[in-house]
């Protein structure tokens, strides 16, 4: 069973992946290191994965447990209140583990509420999402949204460990699926060619959830992100390029109301906006725009941006991306598959048409 690292120094953390684990207390106790923990899922992954989790965290003395309404729309600080309720009701202390059970938008308010409670308490990762097992479970990203723009209040908090059960996808609905796949595809469009080509082969194994396929696509992914945090923690510099095709899908979320468009699908969309100015550029062929559009494509995630949405609404809201540094916008860009920059060196006609396109 393949066991990664995240190589932080002291912050260091193991992330397990393989079938059925969530059975097995041996992944989680020894990163539980008092008597109390509060698992944080929401309503729809609580029936179907609560009790199991429940009963591997028996060793636990005071276990609780807060559901919270499933969706990105109710990532906020009001839904986040309700998991500092949970734990100042049940007297949880500072040693107390909280325990994200759920795709990205638990992982990130958990995590979020494990950096602020208290001023930091310890927290595990159980992502249950295509999307989450990839990507927002590993690194320390947490957050929620503000209505004037997504992830805009967090904290870089890291794990105690992420326990990955390859099982739990087969509860996910497809549509979920794609989601997910949007960013296993952009690993091989910012690290990795080979991996990109493998995705090419793979991706009607990968959709009709083939597990060797799926354990492969989520050890690869996490093990680029781990070591592009490694490399980078706070998003001084490297750590940007995961961001490929977010700033235009951000804008996107946030343009059709959170959740109308699912991350990964405004992502994927995103993407083919930053291969094409890319290849507006002359940075990249137009091979590979195309390879990426038809990947995407391939993988049932939207390749155009939504038809309402006009040039001036994504500069308003590119406008507050967190990549923005002295009023210059920077955008994650390819020079090659496989390899990516951070850039405010692309010139703005360009940019206009692709948002035109
Ligand atoms: P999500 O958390 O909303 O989950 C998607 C849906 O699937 C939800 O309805 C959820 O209840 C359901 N679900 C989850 N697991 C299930 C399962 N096994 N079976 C059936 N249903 C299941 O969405 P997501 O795509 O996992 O995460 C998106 C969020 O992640 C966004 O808020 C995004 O900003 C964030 N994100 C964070 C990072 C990071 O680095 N922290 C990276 C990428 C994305
Ligand atoms: N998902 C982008 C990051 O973790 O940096």
């Amino acid at each position: 069973m393949p066991e990664l690292n995240v190589a932080l120094g002291e912050r260091s953390y193991p992330i397990f992946i393989g079938s059925n684990i969530l059975q097995n207390a041996d992944y989680f106790a020894p990163y539980i290191n008092s008597s109390q923990a509060l698992i944080v899922t929401n309503q729809t992954i609580d029936p179907i994965f609560g009790e199991k989790l429940t009963n591997t965290l028996g060793f636990v003395e005071s276990l609780d447990k807060v559901v919270l309404p499933d969706g990105e729309k109710y990532k906020n600080l009001d839904t986040l209140n309700l998991i500092f309720d949970a734990l100042l009701e049940k007297a949880h202390n500072r040693k107390t583990t909280l325990i994200a059970l759920g795709g990205g938008v638990i992982g990130d308010m958990a995590g979020f509420a494990a950096a602020s409670y208290q001023r930091g308490v310890n927290f595990i990762q159980v992502p249950t999402t295509l999307l989450s097992q990839v990507d927002s479970s590993v690194g320390g990203k947490t957050g929620v949204n503000h209505r004037l723009g997504k992830n805009m209040i967090g904290a870089f908090y890291q794990p105690k460990c992420v326990v990955i059960d390859t099982d739990v996808l087969s509860t996910l609905p497809d549509k979920e699926l794609s989601a997910g796949l949007a960013e296993v595809i952009k690993y091989g469009l910012i690290a990795d060619s080979e991996f990109f080509v493998w995705l090419e082969q793979n991706m009607s194994a990968l959709l009709s959830r083939d597990t060797d396929a799926l354990s492969y696509a989520i050890e690869r992914s996490c093990q680029i992100k781990a070591d592009v945090v490694a490399a980078d923690e706070k998003e001084g510099g490297v750590r940007a390029i995961l961001n490929l095709g977010h700033t235009f899908g951000h804008a996107i979320e946030a343009d059709q109301g959170y959740g109308n468009w699912l991350h990964g699908e405004a992502v994927g969309a995103g993407m083919v906006m930053a291969c094409d100015l890319s290849y507006r550029m002359g940075w990249i062929e137009k091979d590979v725009v195309d390879r990426a559009r038809a990947l995407i494509a391939a993988a049932n995630l939207p390749v155009t941006p939504p038809e309402d949405m006009t040039t001036e609404t994504f500069m308003k809201y590119m406008s507050i991306d967190k990549k923005v540094l002295d009023k210059k916008l920077r955008l994650v860009l390819l020079n090659a598959c496989g390899s990516a920059v951070v850039t405010s060196d692309f010139s703005h006609d360009a940019l206009i048409e692709t948002l035109q396109c």
